[in-house]
């Protein structure tokens, strides 16, 4: 029986293992004989791999929160007229790094921006779109951010705040998982990644049963 296209997501702070799980993903999907499209935010297209860059080099002069989240929806809007939509109109699986979830947790939860100017934007540029699952890859901020220096790359303009930062950019990840624990799964990231992939597995096991 063939499937009509998911959107899945993977979320969580600077370490928690995302990248690395994505590829996970990917290959369960494509074993359960799935066609699937990886993708990230922001990013996914040139304009947002331009934006990209330009949003998370530490040359970047301050950006004022507005203009950020407004990049942000901006790369986003074209992501999903380009790449999202049509992927899951043919009939593929999405599987993306980071969305919409990112601009509540660090424009919303970070930078302190209203929950509903986020909202406005949101069904703007979405209409009705929304993940159908959110993995949220949760650890302690400490361990996350270690595993990213550990990485040896410079870090980025993100990673170069403070730990308040990213206690509030967990708490707000957290606080929209515990609202919708259908949509989301809270996945703690502090164990081995085969364990983490284990237990994503798992939920996308379930979830595709639930969804034939
Ligand atoms: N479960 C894990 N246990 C220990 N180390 C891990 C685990 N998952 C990933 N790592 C390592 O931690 C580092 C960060 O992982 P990864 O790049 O996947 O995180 P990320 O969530 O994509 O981070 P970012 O938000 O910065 O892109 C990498 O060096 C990776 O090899
Ligand atoms: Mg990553």
């Amino acid at each position: 029986m063939k499937q009509s296209g998911r959107f899945i997501t993977l979320e969580g702070p600077e370490g928690a293992g995302k990248t690395t799980q994505l590829a996970r993903v990917q290959e369960y999907l494509q074993a359960a004989g799935l066609s699937v499209v990886v993708t990230r935010e922001p990013g996914g297209t040139a304009l947002g791999e331009s934006l990209r860059e330009r949003l998370l080099s530490p040359q970047q002069p301050a950006v004022t929160a507005d203009a950020e989240l407004l990049l942000m929806f901006a790369a986003r809007a074209e992501h999903l007229a380009t790449v999202i939509r049509p992927a899951l109109a043919r009939g593929d699986w999405v599987v993306c790094d980071r969305f919409t979830d990112a601009s509540y947790a660090y424009q919303g939860g970070g930078r302190g921006i209203a929950e509903d100017r986020i909202a406005a934007l949101e069904d703007w540029v979405q209409a009705e779109l929304r993940p159908d699952c959110v993995f949220l890859l949760d650890l302690p901020v400490e361990q996350g951010r270690l595993r990213a220096l550990q990485r040896g790359v410079a870090p980025d303009r993100f990673e170069r705040e403070g730990r308040n930062f990213f206690e509030r950019v967990r708490q707000a990840y957290l606080q929209r998982a515990y609202r919708d624990p259908q949509r989301y799964r809270i996945i703690a990231a502090d164990h081995p990644p085969e364990v983490v992939g284990r237990r994503i597995a798992s939920v996308l096991f379930e979830r595709m049963t639930a969804w034939r």
